[in-house]
């Protein structure tokens, strides 16, 4: 199990105190959010560069973002890892896996809580991870929507046959009880934001969703 503290819960104004309490993690999750595609705005490649500097982590990118085709090319300059753009923003996926591809980058594609994974099935051979949402993308600190479950069963049965090498990414509402509900049905990583840094011991809540 990968644990992927995802930084919007984090302390901004005191950054590095907040990113030392979760060195043990291996990932980073980093939402980026333009105010369009979804109601809020968090950061942009400045902070992945900065971020790049600080740490040996996979920073692990996830575009909340109307225009991926535009900008995911600097947030890999920039220095994050994997890239996760949403299927609901795209008109050419195929397009921007290629992109991403010709940039060595891993690439994941994110559906939101309404959209299926059959939406997504002819992409999974050709992607790294798949990022099923469990909130309405935008916000931390939401309640976990249970129909992520029934999807990802649903992919980790797909993968079998399409890519086994596919990761299961679960974000949205992660706490000990939903993260060990995930795990069951197949999830090999566990994004999780409010339930890490709203905590006077970050490095116990991630050591908890393991
Ligand atoms: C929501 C973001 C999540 C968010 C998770 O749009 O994609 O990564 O930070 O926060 P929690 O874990 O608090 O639900
Ligand atoms: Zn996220």
């Amino acid at each position: 199990m990968i644990v992927a503290p995802s930084i919007l819960s984090a302390d901004f104004g005191n950054l590095e105190k907040s990113f030392k309490k979760v060195s043990s993690a291996k990932w980073l999750h980093v939402d980026v959010m333009d105010g369009h595609f979804v109601p809020n705005i968090s950061i942009g490649p400045v902070v992945i560069k900065g971020l790049r500097e600080y740490t040996k982590q996979v920073l692990d990118t996830h575009l909340m973002i109307s225009d991926p085709e535009k900008y995911a090319p600097e947030f890999v300059k920039a220095g994050s890892d994997r890239i996760t753009f949403h299927i609901e923003a795209v008109e050419d996926p195929y397009g921007l896996i290629d992109k991403l591809r010709e940039l060595n980058v891993s690439v994941g594609i994110s559906i939101k809580p309404n959209t299926s994974v059959n939406s997504i099935r002819e992409l999974i051979p050709l992607i790294d991870q798949v990022l099923v949402m469990s909130v309405e993308p935008g916000f931390g600190g939401q309640k976990f929507m249970p129909n992520a479950l029934d999807k990802i069963s649903e992919l980790s049965e797909l993968r079998k046959l399409w890519n086994p090498e596919l990761l299961i990414v679960v974000d949205g509402g992660i706490n000990e009880t939903t993260g060990n509900m995930c795990k069951e049905v197949g999830a090999d990583v566990l994004v999780a934001g409010s339930y890490v840094f709203n905590s006077e011991n970050p490095e116990e809540r991630i050591n908890s969703l393991l």
